[in-house]
């Protein structure tokens, strides 16, 4: 698949626009960024790991995990108390507490996408104690979807502005709010732009930049030393560090995203992919850690 590298595309396009042609898509940090987020967690998997993944996954599935990935935003309004547990927000600051910011508007603590992340872990992990009652097809499907959004910076944004939600914005001509920006545009944009809009080629191209480029730093993302618990809430501080400076910075109310150069969505797009990426091994690892104890599948032999 050829893939033009956006340092190339930026030089080109420096003093003139990109005219961007596509269909309006998408919802929440997409259906698509989830679907990849699943997808790279899916080569990751031990065989151990994969067959219980399996077991759990509802008929529909088909076997493949990436496909129940998006199932937690279809149910946000019908279980309406999982609603809060698709973020963080900070009071405004750039730097996220757990025990300052993880709860519902109700001030419950822990009702938050770290609190749920750790939650549903804790519910696959009592997968053999027959006193366990919680439906574990419903734990998994919560677990895969909420450490994708918890990588999305704008997931762990201020509170005032709803992660960016109340901040409406410009995306090639089209009138767009700073966390759809985040959760929808930038991939689109760049499946559009890069990946004749195959989102498999897209999962490719960050597969290869995860033992490419990314090589180097692999294992500092792998590193949790927490044994029951994840290390969801150090994916949260990450995030909101990322949200200061990149998602807000340069986006204020109104503004006109994509500029004269481009330059938003080209120092942007390899945020989203390096976040995707870490989603992607860090459910792998969780799941792997549930399902098949201590062991990790070596990034290198695949
Ligand atoms: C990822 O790989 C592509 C080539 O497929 C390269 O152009 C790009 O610079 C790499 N890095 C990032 C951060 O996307
Ligand atoms: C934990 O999971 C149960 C079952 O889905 C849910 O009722 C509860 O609100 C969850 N709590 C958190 C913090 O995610
Ligand atoms: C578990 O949850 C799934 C998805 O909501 C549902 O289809 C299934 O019927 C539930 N299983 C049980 C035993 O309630
Ligand atoms: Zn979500």
């Amino acid at each position: 698949m050829a893939v033009v590298s956006p340092r190339l595309l930026l030089f080109f396009c420096l003093s003139s626009w990109i005219v961007i042609w596509r269909a309006p898509s998408g919802d929440a940090w997409g259906k698509e960024g989830h679907i990849m987020v699943c997808k790279i967690a899916e080569l990751y998997l031990t065989e151990k790991t994969a067959e219980e993944v399996r077991d759990l996954l509802p008929e529909t599935a088909g076997g493949d995990l990436s496909t129940v990935c998006p199932w937690a935003d279809e149910v946000r309004f019908r279980y309406r108390w999982s609603s809060p547990l698709h973020f963080v927000n900070t009071p405004g600051v750039c730097n996220y507490k757990y025990s300052r910011d993880c709860h519902n508007p109700h001030g419950e603590k822990g009702m938050c996408a770290v609190g749920a992340i750790n939650n549903y872990t804790e519910q696959l992990l009592d997968i053999k104690d027959p006193s366990n009652h919680y439906n574990l097809t419903e734990s998994l499907m919560f677990l895969a979807h909420f450490v994708g959004d918890i990588h999305q910076p704008l997931h762990a944004g201020f509170a005032a502005d709803l992660g960016g939600n109340t901040i409406v914005v410009h995306w090639y001509k089209r009138k767009s709010n700073l966390h759809h920006v985040w959760d929808v545009e930038i991939i689109d944009t760049a499946m559009h732009e890069f990946y004749s809009d195959d989102l498999d080629s897209m999962v490719e191209g960050i597969r290869l930049n995860i033992t490419g480029e990314w090589s180097t730093e692999v294992d500092k993302w792998k590193t949790c030393s927490n044994k029951r618990a994840t290390c969801a809430n150090d994916y949260a501080i990450e995030s909101t560090h990322l949200a200061c400076k990149y998602a807000y910075k340069d986006a204020e109310q109104d503004s006109t995203l994509e500029g004269n150069t481009d330059e938003y969505f080209f120092t942007r797009l390899p945020v989203v992919k390096k976040r995707i990426a870490q989603a992607g091994l860090r459910l792998a690892l969780i799941l792997n850690r549930i399902f098949d104890g201590e062991k990790s599948r070596e990034i290198q032999s695949i």
